[in-house]
């Protein structure tokens, strides 16, 4: 299924082995409330690789969320394991960093570049002021922020504060970038040039992205592979090739035909759904 050569033993020794970056196997998730235990996600699979631009789609309430929230150190499965470069994740750590939706994830109190170098300096990545400051200048020029850097959130844009929230995640260079529908508080126009402007990024860079979001359009867009989820619980329904489609492919047969296959997938879903009592 995945595009990349996985290696196994005793396949021959010329084929090169790529280990993953992220290794989810058989993962349940689950939330205890008071009256309630919540299967959010139900023995998911997946392996990120490096590079990948990794895509987590399914409709509101399969657990993709609830997945980012794992593989970051938030949550600890009830079954399976997450392993990042071969090693278990138990919790939070800056090898792993997370852009959410919402425009308040910077701290209003300091500029667009004290906001990256705070990150810098306490996430323990510089040691030293001005490494800090060269960092950031050098990730505040990436996403076009350079004559912002003295400027404080509340007056930027939507779009913008979430350029400095890119910008301050792949400053941290870690690992693996978690977006959490990064664009979805955006207008159309502007997060179609937020989704071009991460694309141009990681042909810069080729940073290792897992990007959730409930647009079949922008996982094609974004994605490199993408995984669709079934809701209640979140179960792994398929995983897609998208690699070779992107914005200029819009409108076109073979990305019209992806997004139908797609949207066939997801709303076979929606008629079970409503064939069945409802889910608590
Ligand atoms: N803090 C919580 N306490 C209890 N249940 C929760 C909590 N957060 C999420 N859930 C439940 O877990 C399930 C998965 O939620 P999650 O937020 O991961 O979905 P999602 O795919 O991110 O949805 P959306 O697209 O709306 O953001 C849902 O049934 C939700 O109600
Ligand atoms: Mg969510």
């Amino acid at each position: 299924m995945n595009d990349t050569a996985t290696g196994t033993a005793g396949v021959s020794p010329a084929v090169p082995t790529v280990e993953p970056i992220l290794d989810v196997s058989g993962v349940t998730l689950q939330y205890k409330t008071k009256e309630h235990l919540i299967t959010a996600t139900y023995r998911v699979d997946f392996q990120v690789f490096p590079s990948d631009r990794f895509v987590l789609l399914g409709p509101s309430g399969c657990g993709k969320s609830t997945l980012l929230k794992g593989v970051a150190g938030y949550m600890q499965p009830v079954e399976g394991a997450m392993k990042l470069k071969g090693r278990e994740i138990t919790e939070p750590g800056p090898d792993r960093v997370m852009v959410f939706q919402e425009f308040d994830q910077l701290l209003p109190w300091k500029t667009v570049k004290q906001n990256i170098t705070f990150a810098l300096m306490n996430g323990g990545k510089c040691s030293s002021k001005q490494e800090a400051d060269d960092v950031a200048m050098e990730y505040i020029s990436k996403v076009k922020l350079e004559r912002f850097e003295d400027t404080y959130p509340h007056m930027l844009s939507g779009g913008m504060k979430q350029r400095v929230a890119i910008a301050r995640g792949m400053a941290m260079e870690p690992d693996i970038l978690l977006m959490d529908e990064p664009f979805a508080a955006l207008d159309a126009l502007t997060r179609r040039q937020m989704q071009e402007e991460l694309l141009q990024l990681w042909d810069d860079t080729k940073f290792t992205v897992l990007f959730v979001t409930h647009s079949i359009e922008e996982a094609v867009i974004i994605g490199s592979r993408i995984l669709i989820l079934s809701p209640h619980p979140g179960q792994v329904k398929a995983e897609l090739n998208a690699h070779q489609l992107g914005h200029s492919d819009v409108g076109d047969a073979e990305f019209a035909q992806l997004q139908e296959k797609i949207h066939a997938m997801i709303f076979a879903d929606r008629v079970l759904e409503d064939e069945t009592l409802p889910n608590v």
